[in-house]
């Protein structure tokens, strides 16, 4: 008997500790410091109203998960104390009063395996403070369907200004008319290193099955392999040639002369060419001055990579 006390206050201590503490530590499944989600409704029925919609409800719908992966207490923590002391802040987690790296913390406890834990830590996200709840919205989503605090494009906007003057220009990815989402090239959650690129200003571009940019899921025509592939597609990636976004050149071209996205490379310049880096410059034959060869793809016409002709004829 004295032994279980002497447990029950060590449990209590490690509990209030944890509560205290930057990080959540779970506490002891048999604790009683848990009181069941049913006990918040009294003081939260705004929150408790529209739970039974929210995925979280499941723990407390199937009854089977331990107490601290159930309902709200999966979050906030054991209530005990905080019911006994009629509310408060202090008393449980609130997520206003948490850093960005506990919140972090709370959420991955649960979903390290949606989120991968590696990945997101050295996101630019997290790098710079933007972590779970500057996203989703456990009480006040706008659909119950990955809880994002706003409509996805919206939501990004709100701190990518910038990107949607991008998705309006002539030539663009139809994002703002709802056909595409920033989640069909992006990860939020931060991604791996890309292997195309050199690995090089990743941007939290996901990649594809088989780790390949996310164009050629779409794009498959693209994808290849292809007998004679052009470096520029394979190894440099898309954006070498295209901007991903919007662009006031047709075909999403970086710029508005076709040719000269092609000498940025084929330019014979020093330690360039077979000698070089080995990027061949174009033969005597091309006569710049002739208006017929700057339209690079008019003969060149398979310039994402080909299976009949090593200079992509055809
Ligand atoms: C998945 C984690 C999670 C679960 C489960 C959860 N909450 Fe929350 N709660 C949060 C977060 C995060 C916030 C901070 C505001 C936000 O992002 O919505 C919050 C905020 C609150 C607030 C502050 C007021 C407000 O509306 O923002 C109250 C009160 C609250 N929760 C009560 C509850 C109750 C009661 C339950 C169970 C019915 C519950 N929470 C379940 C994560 C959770
Ligand atoms: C007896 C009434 C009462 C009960 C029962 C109660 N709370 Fe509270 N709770 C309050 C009050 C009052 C506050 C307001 C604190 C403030 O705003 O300063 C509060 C605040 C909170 C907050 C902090 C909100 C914020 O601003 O971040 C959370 C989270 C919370 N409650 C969750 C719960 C959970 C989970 C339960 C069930 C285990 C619960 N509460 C049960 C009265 C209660
Ligand atoms: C920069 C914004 C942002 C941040 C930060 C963020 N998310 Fe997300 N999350 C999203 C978007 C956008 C989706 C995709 C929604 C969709 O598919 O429509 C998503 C989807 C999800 C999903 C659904 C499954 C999936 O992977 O598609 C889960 C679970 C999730 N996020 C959890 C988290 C957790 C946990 C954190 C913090 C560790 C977090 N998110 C941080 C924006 C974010
Ligand atoms: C106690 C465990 C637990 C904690 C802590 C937790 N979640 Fe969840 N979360 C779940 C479960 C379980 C689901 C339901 C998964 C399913 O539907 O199969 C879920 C679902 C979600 C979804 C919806 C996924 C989808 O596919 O639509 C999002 C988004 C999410 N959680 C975000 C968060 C965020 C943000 C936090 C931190 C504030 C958090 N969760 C904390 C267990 C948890
Ligand atoms: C078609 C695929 C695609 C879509 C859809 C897309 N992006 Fe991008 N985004 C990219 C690629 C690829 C890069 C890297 C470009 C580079 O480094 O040259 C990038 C770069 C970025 C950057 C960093 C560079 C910059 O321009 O500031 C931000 C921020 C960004 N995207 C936000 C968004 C947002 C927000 C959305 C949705 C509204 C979105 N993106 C939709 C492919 C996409
Ligand atoms: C709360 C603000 C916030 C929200 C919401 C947000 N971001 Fe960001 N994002 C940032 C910050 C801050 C950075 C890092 C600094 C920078 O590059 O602007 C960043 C960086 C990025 C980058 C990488 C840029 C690079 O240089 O590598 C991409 C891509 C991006 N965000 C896409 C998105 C997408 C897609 C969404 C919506 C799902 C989103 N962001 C939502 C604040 C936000
Ligand atoms: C989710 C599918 C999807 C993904 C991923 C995607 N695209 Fe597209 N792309 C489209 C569709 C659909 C169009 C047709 C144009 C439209 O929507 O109006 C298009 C059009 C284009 C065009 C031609 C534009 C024009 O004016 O004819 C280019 C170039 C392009 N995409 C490049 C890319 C690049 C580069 C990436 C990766 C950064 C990419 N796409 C990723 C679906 C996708
Ligand atoms: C070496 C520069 C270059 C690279 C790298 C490049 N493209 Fe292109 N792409 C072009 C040019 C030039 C055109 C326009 C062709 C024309 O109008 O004759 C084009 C046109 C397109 C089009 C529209 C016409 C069509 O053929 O369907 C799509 C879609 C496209 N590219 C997707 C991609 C994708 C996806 C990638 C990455 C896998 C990529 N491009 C990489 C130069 C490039
Ligand atoms: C990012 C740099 C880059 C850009 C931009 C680029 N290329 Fe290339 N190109 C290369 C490299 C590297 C090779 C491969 C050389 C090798 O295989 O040894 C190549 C190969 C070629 C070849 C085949 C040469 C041969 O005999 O093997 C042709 C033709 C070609 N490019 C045409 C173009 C045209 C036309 C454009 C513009 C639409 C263009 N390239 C844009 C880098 C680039
Ligand atoms: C009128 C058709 C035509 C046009 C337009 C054209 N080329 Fe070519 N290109 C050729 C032919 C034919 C060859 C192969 C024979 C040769 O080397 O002259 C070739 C070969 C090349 C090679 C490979 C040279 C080598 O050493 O293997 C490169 C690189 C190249 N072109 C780039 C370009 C670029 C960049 C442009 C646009 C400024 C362009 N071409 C426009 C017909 C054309």
């Amino acid at each position: 008997m004295r032994v279980r006390s002497f447990t029950t206050i060590i449990l209590f201590v490690a509990a209030a500790w944890a509560q205290s503490g930057p990080q959540q530590t779970p506490a002891n499944p048999t604790s009683p410091q848990y009181v069941g989600s049913a006990v918040c409704k009294t003081c939260h029925p705004d929150v408790w109203a529209s739970f039974y919609k929210n995925p979280h409800y499941k723990s407390i719908a199937s009854g089977t998960d331990r107490p601290e992966q159930t309902g709200c207490e999966g979050c906030h923590g054991p209530g005990k104390a905080h019911v006994e002391a009629r509310g408060g802040k202090a008393t449980i987690i609130a997520f206003s009063e948490l850093a960005p790296k506990s919140i972090l913390n709370n959420c991955l406890n649960c979903h390290a395996k949606d989120v991968n834990r590696a990945e997101i830590r050295r996101s630019e996200h997290t790098q710079n403070d933007v972590v779970c709840t500057s996203c989703h919205s456990i009480h006040r989503s706008v659909s119950t369907k990955a809880l994002l605090a706003k409509k996805q494009a919206d939501l990004c906007y709100n701190c990518h200004g910038p990107v949607r003057a991008q998705f309006n220009m002539p030539s663009k990815h139809r994002v703002n008319e709802g056909v595409m989402t920033c989640t069909d090239c992006h990860n939020p959650h931060g991604t791996p290193a890309p292997t195309w690129r050199m690995s090089a200003r990743p941007r939290m571009v996901d990649q594809a099955l088989a780790n390949e940019e996310p164009c050629l899921k779409c794009h498959t025509d693209k994808r290849g392999p292809f007998l004679f592939e052009h470096a520029a597609v394979r190894v440099d990636g898309c954006e070498s040639c295209h901007f991903p976004h919007g662009s006031t050149n047709a075909r999403l071209l970086k710029r508005p002369v076709l040719f000269t996205i092609c000498l940025e490379c084929h330019n014979g310049a020093e330690g360039f060419g077979r000698t070089g880096s080995g990027i061949p410059t174009q033969s005597s034959s091309h006569n710049m001055a002739d208006p017929r060869y700057r339209n690079c793809t008019m003969c060149h016409v398979r310039i994402h990579g080909s299976n009949a002709d090593p200079q992509f004829f055809r």
